[in-house]
């Protein structure tokens, strides 16, 4: 498929030259044009895929790291406190971020439970967050015994609307957990303006921003603290794994603390478990795993960025589809490239049917969060002894009420669509079957919507 595709697209070289249409595609943006693929028929009825070639395997190995990882699993020396490959890695990666320290931990989710612990986010208070996100970001709220609340989504940029927090404060809102979802940053001088103003912690959900940039600063240094991911589907993953980055010394020793059943660490000190502290360590061929990674994340970023911004820009000609808007100065990183799409422009053609026939055509793609706080997990937390212990009735039902006043979620939740990272790795070829792809089921879409039914 992937040769006669090619043909196609020479055929289309010579029709654009004799024509002297300008080649616009072979720079950032591709002309308009109406391939012949357009006309050809859709892959969900039965016609041939336009990208028949796969994506990139995700994650990668190398077999040059084996090595280092057997090395590791031969010394014996695997948790943290039995050799130096942690502290390597947390001194490689708060450079890489520009943070003053790093603290390596199990996985994401606890990172973020360590971090609302060191900002003081105890049981009752509230802690406010945008509700587009993955579940974990609730989830690490709740084992706070803290109430997620909700702001709003703004739909042209996916992230929290900073003019919606305000009106969501009370006497017990401790903290803001501005998600960068899709390794897209959130506006982060509001948040922190507005954090500032009312005394409230900002922990920043980073698990999917390595390198994200706001500002000339690095996601996950911009608020108090910064929390990631390298689980296995991120963009340097080692199985599970995370980290918090900070700027201060007391707070990440805090943190430190915390993650090693409350031993003394650094400027923390006390003797034996002095404080309250869990086990949430990682491993020493974690750390080797990810510390062999810098390089390839810093390399593989850079194609992404490029390539996801060579979709932004001939995907917005097309009608019906939006490319997500950045915050001014702000660099992502693209861990999913997420688009609004229109139904109406596509004949009536719903989002999940959309989806199906792009995936037919050799494009995996779909819609990503849903309205999440309907799942249960929320019912089932304020319904608990607990909850209730530490909340008024009156409070739990307008928190509960409050799901439906949410301004941009519900239309973010319905509209998006979303490609996974490794598909932005690809040559510009294959990018270029996206675009061809969307534009085959656009011109499709009233036969589309119609088998549907
Ligand atoms: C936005 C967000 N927050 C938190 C997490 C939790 O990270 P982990 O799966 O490593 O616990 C993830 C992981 O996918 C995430 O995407």
């Amino acid at each position: 498929m992937k040769k006669i595709f090619t043909q196609t697209r020479r055929g289309f070289i010579r029709t654009a030259a004799a024509g002297s249409v300008a080649l616009g595609w072979l720079g950032a943006q591709r002309a308009p044009m109406a391939f012949a693929a357009e006309a050809a028929k859709p892959a969900l009825l039965g016609g041939t895929p336009v990208h028949a070639g796969g994506w990139a395997k995700w994650p990668e190995w190398s077999e040059a790291w084996e090595p280092a990882v057997l090395k590791v699993f031969r010394s014996g020396r695997w948790f943290r406190g039995s050799d130096g490959h942690i502290e390597e890695f947390e001194r490689g990666y708060a450079q890489l971020l520009g943070a003053k320290r790093c603290l390596a931990t199990a996985s994401g989710t606890t990172a973020l439970i360590v971090g609302l612990h060191v900002m003081d986010v105890d049981a009752g208070d509230e802690v406010i967050v945008s509700p587009y996100t993955f579940i974990a970001s609730y989830n690490a709220i709740l084992t706070s015994m803290a109430l997620p609340v909700f702001a709003d989504t703004d739909p042209a940029t996916l992230t929290i609307d900073p003019a919606s927090i305000a009106s969501r404060i009370t006497e017990r809102t401790r903290a803001i957990m501005p998600v960068h979802i899709f390794g897209m940053p959130c506006d982060m001088d509001p948040i922190n303006t507005i954090a500032r103003e009312h005394k409230l912690a900002v922990v920043e959900d980073a698990c999917q921003a390595w390198l994200a940039e706001y500002k000339g600063r690095k996601c996950g240094t911009i608020g108090d603290l910064g929390c990631f991911s390298f689980q296995e589907s991120k963009h340097m993953p080692s199985g599970e794994g995370g980290a918090i980055t900070g700027m201060t010394d007391e707070l990440i020793d805090k943190c430190n603390s915390y993650h090693n059943c409350g031993r003394a660490c650094g400027t923390n000190k006390g003797n034996g478990s002095f404080t309250r502290g869990n086990n949430y360590r990682m491993t020493q061929v974690q750390a080797v795993i990810l510390a062999l990674q810098f390089d390839k994340l810093v390399k593989q970023t850079a194609i992404r960025r490029a390539n996801a911004d060579y979709l932004s820009a001939n995907l917005g000609q097309i009608p019906g589809i939006t490319p997500i808007r950045l915050p001014e100065n702000s660099r992502a990183v693209w861990h999913l490239y997420p688009f609004r799409y229109d139904p109406a422009r596509f004949n009536g053609l719903s989002r999940d049917r959309f989806a199906q026939a792009m995936s037919a055509e050799g494009v995996p793609c779909g819609g990503i969060y849903r309205e999440q706080y309907y799942d249960g997990l929320l019912d089932e937390a304020i319904a608990s002894r607990g909850f209730k212990r530490l909340w008024s009735a009156e409070r739990l039902k307008a928190y509960r009420d409050s799901f439906q006043e949410l301004k941009g979620n519900k239309q973010v939740c319905e509209t998006t669509v979303g490609m996974t990272q490794n598909m932005l790795l690809a040559d510009r070829s294959d990018l270029d079957h996206i675009i061809d792809a969307i534009r085959k089921v656009q011109a499709h879409g009233a036969i589309l919507a119609k088998a549907n039914r």
